[in-house]
């Protein structure tokens, strides 16, 4: 069993934080709204911390889920950052969804300080957070994922080792262009059925069990028949995700029309008013 420190305790940090308490490992919270930390730490019987630097002085491995970039700077950098608490041999695992570029610019900084570092992100939403079944795309030398697995696996159902740091941000770039243009699809097909005058429900109960099947057609198409979208996995996250990933074409080449066209469909989305509706609701640009 480890000593931990868990920074960022948000949709998808505060359930994973309770998972590594829960089995049995020594958790330490840091949060910047103080009071989501003590009420973690009531709940989960775990301590908190006022700084990140302060949760990872005893900690051998270092959780964070914060929001983009500049926010994992934030919390690892700087006086108070982690990197300024932490004793050399422990390492960071940051499960932020962020660009492969940070993650070994952290790598770069972590490594000059005796430090290890590796690029951890998520799939599988809050629902896979709260039930520790998440799967994690790691980037990182084998000796670190060697260390930092068996403690990943308190809240994953998966955590596998892609390649050098950066390769699980990558691959996670991966899911999202491949979620944005099935979503899309689904979206149409959703639409296309009202307009057609078939029973929703009854097409995707149908389809559903052949070739168009999908985790968003399980899991998203009664809602988008009903216009429901103030739940899940919010727009303006899902922004971010494509931003990156489109980025990171733009400098390897690789081609990406269909999830360049979704990502201005997402930012009609937010002018509706959907900057926190799932990734869904690409359905509600449909009338
Ligand atoms: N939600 C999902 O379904 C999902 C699925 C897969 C991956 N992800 C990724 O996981 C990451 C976290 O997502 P989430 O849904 O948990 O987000 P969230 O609920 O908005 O939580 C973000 C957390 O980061 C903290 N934070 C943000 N900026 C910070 C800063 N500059 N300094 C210190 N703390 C900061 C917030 O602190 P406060 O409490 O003080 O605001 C909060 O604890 C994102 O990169 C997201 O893309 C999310």
């Amino acid at each position: 069993m480890a000593h931990v420190a868990f920074i960022g305790l948000g949709v998808m940090g505060y359930p994973m934080a309770g998972h590594l308490q829960h089995h049995g490992h020594q958790v330490t919270v840091y949060n910047r709204t103080t009071a989501k930390a003590q009420q973690w730490a009531e709940q989960h019987g775990g301590r908190w911390a006022p700084t990140p630097a302060a949760a990872a002085c005893d900690a051998e491995l270092v959780f964070v889920c914060v929001g983009n970039d500049d926010d994992l700077r934030s919390v690892l950098l700087g006086d108070n950052g982690a990197f300024a608490g932490m004793a050399k041999g422990a390492m960071v695992v940051d499960h932020t969804t962020a660009s492969a570029d940070v993650a070994r610019e952290m790598a770069a900084a972590a490594s000059e300080l005796g430090l290890g570092f590796v690029d951890a992100p998520v799939s599988g939403g809050q629902a896979g957070a709260e039930n520790g079944v998440l799967t994690v795309m790691i980037g990182g030398e084998q000796a670190q994922f060697d260390v930092a697995k068996p403690v990943i696996d308190s809240f994953a159902r998966s955590a596998v080792l892609m390649g050098p740091v950066g390769s699980g941000q990558l691959t996670k770039m991966v899911n999202q262009i491949c979620i944005a243009g099935v979503v899309q699809g689904l979206a149409e097909g959703v639409h296309f059925a009202q307009k057609a005058g078939l029973d929703g429900a009854k097409v995707f109960e149908v389809i559903g069990k052949g070739a168009a099947q999908s985790w968003q057609m399980d899991n998203r198409h009664a809602t988008m028949l009903e216009g429901q979208f103030d739940f899940g996995f919010a727009v303006d996250w899902m922004r971010k995700d494509l931003d990156i990933a489109l980025t990171e074409a733009r400098r390897n080449g690789a081609q990406l029309p269909l999830t360049a066209l979704v990502d201005q469909f997402y930012a009609e989305v937010q002018k509706l008013g959907g900057n926190r509706w799932d990734t869904s609701s690409l359905k509600a640009r449909l009338k």
